[in-house]
């Protein structure tokens, strides 16, 4: 990688970046804000990144095939439209490569049954009916782990939601190492922020913006046309007070927080400074300045989007060539494992 500046490192291990999303359907301004957008910067900050459409976590739940395959393109035309560059970073499916569902078996077997029922994570998606659920979803934290540790990653950008995840995986490569007594895997650092790492429902400020979430009024698409974004945002709620001049302003103020935050993650922008512009004015001024600001980052996204799923031999191509690369990372280092624990 064409850096300028030294690398920075955990241990011996020199910065690398990874990260997954699942390929689940329905797109949505948080995975934009709260994820890609902060992928680019990593990338485009030179360091080596790495990211990946986790196909394999995603059918832990029951999946649709032809859905799935459609999300999983889907997914990989959103990243390249967002400005992920399949020239600067390893961008493939997590299923073309066999070395993170072998190192995941592995993980299978350092994992201790005990940290694996306390993931809040499996507890929330199993429910009631916990019997019910694939041994896959109760596993899913250590293929995640195997995903990370394949290429030795050292820096993990993830939502909140994930750190739990991430405490695991750190908890697996310390036992790793301690058990064959070696010091091979790194103890990964999670990335937790980022430009608006919480974006929340346009209905209930509490509440995180959601694909799930019965009413499409709460969410912005990354499918939606500049009409729908502009109606969703007038409807978006509010309070009756004008917008604060400083960040205290926003105490309590769940909705008006949000449509801030948004705002300026959109334009780069600190929530401080976008205040100290925006200060005073009513919603019914603003709206119009969030719609205008949403619409000139998200149609063009969109719309490259569209063209990159109309050639989809070519982004095969692509996600191939991402796959390709990444083997050659993963593939000594699962060799390096077996040795280690004396397989093969
Ligand atoms: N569990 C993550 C999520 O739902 C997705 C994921 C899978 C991931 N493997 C990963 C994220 C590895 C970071 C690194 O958001």
């Amino acid at each position: 990688m064409g850096t300028d500046r030294k690398p920075e490192t955990i241990g011996k291990f020199r910065k690398r970046v990874f990260s997954g999303v699942q390929p689940s359907g329905g797109l949505t301004l948080g995975n934009y804000l709260g994820a890609v957008k902060r992928f680019v910067q990593m990338q485009n900050d030179n360091y080596e990144t790495i990211y990946c459409v986790v196909d394999l976590h995603a059918i832990t739940v029951w999946q649709d095939p032809s859905v799935l395959r459609q999300n999983t393109r889907e997914l990989a035309a959103f990243f390249i439209a967002s400005g992920l560059d399949p020239e600067k970073s390893i961008l493939f499916n997590q299923s073309a490569v066999s070395e993170h569902a072998q190192l995941g078996w592995i993980f299978n077997c350092v994992a201790r049954m005990g940290w694996m029922q306390r993931m809040t994570q499996f507890k929330d998606k199993a429910g009631k009916n916990a019997q019910n659920a694939s041994l896959g979803l109760f596993a899913y934290p250590a293929l995640m782990a195997a995903d990370i540790l394949a290429y030795h990653a050292t820096h993990v950008p993830v939502g909140d939601d994930q750190k739990q995840h991430l405490e695991l995986t750190r908890d697996i490569a310390i036992k790793f190492n301690h058990d064959y007594e070696v010091d091979f895997f790194p103890v990964t650092e999670p990335v937790i922020g980022g430009p608006a790492a919480r974006v929340m429902s346009l209905r209930d400020g509490t509440k995180k913006m959601s694909k799930s979430d019965p009413s499409d009024l709460s969410r912005i698409n990354m499918t939606d046309s500049s009409d729908v974004i502009s109606n969703k945002i007038r409807k978006a709620k509010t309070d009756p007070q004008a917008l604060p001049s400083e960040p205290e302003g926003l105490k309590d103020r769940a909705e008006a927080e949000n449509l801030v935050s948004i705002y300026a993650a959109l334009g780069d922008e600190s929530v401080d400074e976008v205040l100290s512009e925006i200060g005073g004015k009513q919603f019914s001024e603003f709206k119009p300045m969030l719609v205008e600001r949403a619409t000139e980052v998200l149609s063009p996204i969109s719309s490259e989007m569209e063209r990159i799923m109309r050639d989809l031999p070519e982004l095969d191509k692509v996600l191939n060539n991402g796959a390709n690369k990444a083997k050659s990372i993963a593939k000594p280092i699962l060799q390096k494992t077996f040795d280690i624990i004396g397989v093969r």
